[in-house]
């Protein structure tokens, strides 16, 4: 049995086998934000190829949370239609449809954020970027308020899932890390405090868009090895994302089957010490037969596959051949 293309199921919602296409920015919007003909048809091929699930690149929350000129958005009821024109692009070949929403936070685009970036604390996140304004507690209502709005659009616009941007150091990630955030507020200090501007964030998006809509939340690890984030930590960020109502945790890794806390074992095999959440990994499945282990391992429940999907519409598709499905 090939473990990659048995289906699964969470809630109402079944996957056709356990491949992933994870979120890629590809210059899918107009300038606008909304998506456009090229963009329709490049997720559609990778729908058609047999992908179970396609989780649409990052797409902005907020105006002033923009990262990229040709990004997509969700921040107005005029990108409706066209997520419409997408969900149903890739729900037509049997995928199912999933957007990630971010705020850029001290990653953003200045000249496309209204002139500043924000984040936790006047930290930089690199030594040529601008130095981030320290959000207010109730800019950061604001923003989760965001997220639960974009969500219910993107729902509204018949995607079945939605991820939380929660990884790579954008602004809900920027929280969490110990060297970006010097608050001494209820968002700053313990890991229980870094996590909580995620965690309510989850919690809103949830209450938006009702029990059948999966929530998955997308964290990284291996940008925080460098200030020493533990697997205690992990374990407090995951718990906090399951008690939000999260349905699906995915990890973004450097190398899925890297060991991680200075011991053998896998990010996701730790996860899973911590959470019965189905998990998605991804980080260097573009092998077929990687993708294969790291599902049969059980080092994750789906298996996400990102630049080999890119540049291979039919990756899916020639997947099966390599395996004998
Ligand atoms: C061009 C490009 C754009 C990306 N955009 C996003 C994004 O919008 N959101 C995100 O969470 N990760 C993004 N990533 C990370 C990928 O989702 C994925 O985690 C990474 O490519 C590792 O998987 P791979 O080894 O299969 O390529 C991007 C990666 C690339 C190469």
């Amino acid at each position: 049995m090939i473990a990659l293309f048995t289906p699964f199921t969470v809630k109402k919602v079944t996957f056709r086998n356990r491949i992933v296409m994870p979120p890629m920015v590809n210059g899918s919007g107009d300038e606008e934000g909304r998506v456009t003909e090229a963009a329709l048809r490049y997720y559609r091929e990778r729908a058609a190829a047999g992908t179970a699930m396609i989780i649409v690149e990052a797409t902005a929350v907020d105006e002033k949370g923009r990262c990229w000129r040709t990004g997509l958005g969700a921040y107005s009821d005029r990108h409706l239609p066209s997520l419409q024109r997408l969900s149903e692009a890739i729900r037509a070949e049997g995928c199912v449809a999933a957007v990630q929403l971010v705020h850029g936070g001290p990653q953003g685009a200045p000249e496309l954020a209204g002139g500043e970036t924000v984040g936790p604390s006047a930290v930089a996140p690199s030594p040529d970027a601008p130095l981030p304004r320290a959000l207010t507690v109730e800019e950061i209502h604001a923003i989760e308020q965001r997220f639960a709005d974009a969500a219910s659009r993107a729902v509204q616009a018949g995607f079945q899932a939605v991820e939380i941007h929660g990884a790579h150091g954008f602004l809900l990630d920027s929280f969490l890390s110990s060297a970006r955030n010097r608050r001494t507020d209820a968002y700053g200090g313990l890991v229980s405090n870094r996590a909580r501007i995620l965690a309510e964030t989850c919690e809103r998006v949830r209450e938006r868009i009702g029990a059948d809509a999966l929530l998955i939340c997308r964290i990284s690890v291996f940008n925080k090895r460098a200030e020493g984030f533990s697997q205690a930590d992990l374990q407090v960020v995951v718990q906090g994302l399951e008690s939000a109502g999260v349905d699906i945790l995915h990890i973004s890794t450097d190398g899925a089957f890297k060991g991680c806390f200075g011991a053998g074992k896998s990010i996701g095999k730790w996860a899973r010490e911590f959470t019965r959440l189905p998990i998605i990994v991804a980080g260097g499945l573009g092998d077929p037969r990687n993708a294969e282990r790291a599902v049969a391992d059980g080092h994750c429940d789906l298996a996400a596959v990102g630049t080999a999907m890119m540049s291979d519409a039919e990756w899916t598709k020639h997947a099966a051949e390599v395996l004998g499905v």
